[in-house]
C-alpha cells in the first residue's frame, strides 16, 4: 500500500563532474525500477545539472534544505520555488546536522515544510534522537515533539505530500545502525502519533524512511519491517553499487 522510497543523502560531497557521473551511473542501472521511488540529493550547485542527467530515467531529485520565503532580500538563500524550478520534486528538511550545526528549530522547520508543499514540493521530514536522549529515556518525547512541532498548522490532505525519516542521531555516519527492532519500535510509535495527529488514513499512507548507517548488509532486515517504508541513506549512496543495492532491497 505504501510504495517503498530509497534516498540518497549526497550531504556535501562530489564535484559537478562527480555528481553527473554518479547520477549517470544510477540512471543507467535503475532504468527498470518501478516498484520503489528513487530519490537523489546532491549540493545545490549540482541540482540542474543532475535533473538534466536523469531527466528520462524514473529517478527524482531532492534539494537538501530550502529557506521559507518565496523571494527577496535573503542573501544564500534558496527557495523551494526556486528548487521546483531546478527540477527538484522532493527537500528534505530538518536533518540532524542542520539541528545540531545550525540550530535549526521545529518552528523553523515547520515554517519550510509549509513553504516547501506551498511550492509544490514533497518534504521529507528528518527526526531523531541523541544517544543522551536515549540513554535517559527521553527518546519518545523527542520524537512527539520533534513531529508535533514539525507538522504543525499542516492538514491531512497535506500529509499526503510528506515523507517522514527516523533518524536517529547516534546511528548517523557512525557505522552503528538502530537494529530493526528498535527501529520498528519507533516508527510504529511515530505512526501512532500521525493517527493522534490526523487520521487513521494519513497514519496508515505515510511514508516512514529509516536512516542512519543504513548499507548493503542490514538494508533487508530492516526493510522486512512493517512499520519501515524506506531508507535515507548517506555514506552509501555515494557509490553506485552500493546504493543500487539498497534500491534492489529484497523483502
Ligand atoms: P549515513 O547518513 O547513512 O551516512 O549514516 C544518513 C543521513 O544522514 O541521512
Amino acid at each position: 500500500m505504501r510504495k517503498p522510497l530509497i534516498a540518497g543523502n549526497w550531504k556535501l560531497h562530489k564535484t559537478l563532474s562527480e555528481a553527473k557521473e554518479l547520477a549517470g551511473s544510477l540512471a543507467a542501472n535503475l532504468s527498470d525500477v518501478t516498484e520503489v521511488d528513487v530519490v537523489i540529493a546532491p549540493v545545490f550547485t549540482a541540482l540542474t545539472s543532475v535533473a538534466e542527467v536523469i531527466q528520462s530515467s524514473p529517478l527524482k531529485l531532492a534539494a537538501q534544505n530550502c529557506y521559507p520565503v518565496e523571494t527577496g532580500a535573503f542573501t544564500g538563500e534558496v527557495s523551494p520555488a526556486l528548487l521546483k524550478d531546478a527540477g527538484c520534486e522532493y527537500v528534505i528538511i530538518g536533518h540532524s546536522e542542520r539541528r545540531q550545526l545550525l540550530d535549526e528549530t521545529d518552528h523553523f522547520i515547520n515554517l519550510k515544510l509549509i513553504k516547501a508543499l506551498e511550492a509544490g514540493l514533497k518534504p521529507i521530514l528528518c527526526i531523531g534522537e541523541t544517544l543522551q536522549e536515549r540513554e535517559t529515556d527521553q527518546m519518545l518525547e523527542v520524537l512527539t515533539t520533534q513531529i508535533k512541532g514539525g507538522l504543525a498548522n499542516l492538514s491531512a490532505t497535506h500529509m499526503a505530500e510528506v515523507v517522514i525519516a527516523y533518524e536517529p542521531v547516534w546511528a548517523i555516519g557512525t557505522g552503528k545502525t538502530a537494529s530493526a527492532e528498535q527501529a520498528q519500535e519507533a516508527h510504529s510509535f511515530i505512526r501512532g502519533l500521525l493517527q493522534g495527529l490526523f487520521t487513521k488514513e494519513v497514519a496508515l499512507a505515510t511514508r516512514i524512511l529509516y536512516g542512519g548507517s543504513v548499507k548493503p548488509n542490514n538494508v533487508d532486515g530492516l526493510m522486512a519491517m512493517d512499520d519501515i517504508d524506506g531508507a535515507l541513506v548517506g555514506g552509501a549512496s555515494l557509490k553506485a553499487d552500493d546504493f543500487i543495492r539498497l534500491v534492489r532491497f529484497e523483502k
